[in-house]
């Protein structure tokens, strides 16, 4: 099955909503901020990558859209809390976050006796304690904006196992019960957290990791649609549950994989 030609019409989904995306200066989070930012957010792209997030905000602005960039390593305490005040000071509130930013070094990965303690750390800390430190401080402002959505990205490797990625695979396995746990936690304050599990998907990293990613994504990976996702493709799942048009999903889980895990 072909991907639609992107971008697709804009509806105003997100029309003064106030959005973070992290790791949003590539891949599956720049599709988002790009998408966010044409559906009527204010973005801040958050990301330790400088160079491409200016450009990507610069870029966003020059098409008549908001979006600010902030550097930020997610497992850093006072860079998150710094995100979150410069988002606040610049936009007026925060409503909606996207935790997409992980480790996406494979090098860091390995089996429990193959990795060291500091990776084991070093993707842990990034992919799920960044998730639990961005939604720390970004909730107290959703809360005062009467309500707010909360999308985390995890992967099919936090429901089924890649091996040799120990880490990586625990840390998003947690990252999907982490959008649960806040779901049933926040809900009384209008607060609705989800999260997508993405397939093999076409972004810079897949290309820095895999030596032949194409032919991965034609055989065993992607049994159904044999080929790889686009960031795009994930980027509307994200949209739609960050959207009023998922007003009534919390909680959830949306694979956006070409059929990975219906096997
Ligand atoms: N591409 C895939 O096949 C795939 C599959 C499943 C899940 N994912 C998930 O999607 C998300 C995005 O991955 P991608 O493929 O778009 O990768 P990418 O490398 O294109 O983008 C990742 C971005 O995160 C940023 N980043 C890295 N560490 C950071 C940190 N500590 N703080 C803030 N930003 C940081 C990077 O600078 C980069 O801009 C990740 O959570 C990844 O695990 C990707």
């Amino acid at each position: 099955m072909q991907a639609p030609p992107f971008p697709l019409p804009a509806f105003d989904r997100l029309r003064d909503r106030v959005a973070i995306v992290t790791g949003g200066a590539s891949g599956i989070g720049q599709a988002t901020s790009e998408l966010f930012a044409r559906e009527g957010a204010h973005v801040t792209v958050a990301d330790i990558d400088v160079t491409r997030g200016e450009k990507l905000a610069a870029q966003i602005r020059s098409d008549g859209r908001s979006a600010i960039f902030v550097r930020c390593d997610v497992s850093d305490r006072a860079q998150v809390i710094n995100m979150v005040d410069r988002t606040v000071a610049e936009f007026g509130s925060l409503d909606t976050l996207v935790n997409n930013a992980a480790n996406v070094n494979f090098q860091d990965y390995g089996s429990v006796t193959d990795a060291t303690e500091e990776k084991w750390d070093l993707v842990v800390d990034v992919t799920l304690k960044g998730v639990y430190l961005c939604s720390k401080y970004a909730i107290p402002h959703m809360i005062t904006a009467g309500g707010g959505a909360i999308v985390n990205v995890s992967s099919v490797g936090g429901v089924v196992a890649f091996g040799n990625s120990s880490a990586y695979c625990s840390a998003k396995a947690g990252v999907i019960q982490l959008a649960r746990e806040l779901a049933i936690d926040y809900a009384a304050h209008n607060i609705r957290a989800n999260a997508v599990c993405p397939g093999l998907i076409n972004t810079p990293q897949v290309q820095r990791n895999l030596a032949d990613p194409q032919a991965l994504a034609r055989s065993l990976s992607v049994p159904i649609f044999k080929r790889m996702g686009l960031p795009e493709e994930v980027a509307h799942a994200i949209l739609f549950l960050a959207s009023p048009e998922a007003s009534f999903i919390t909680g959830a889980m949306l694979a956006v994989d070409g059929g990975w895990l219906a096997r």
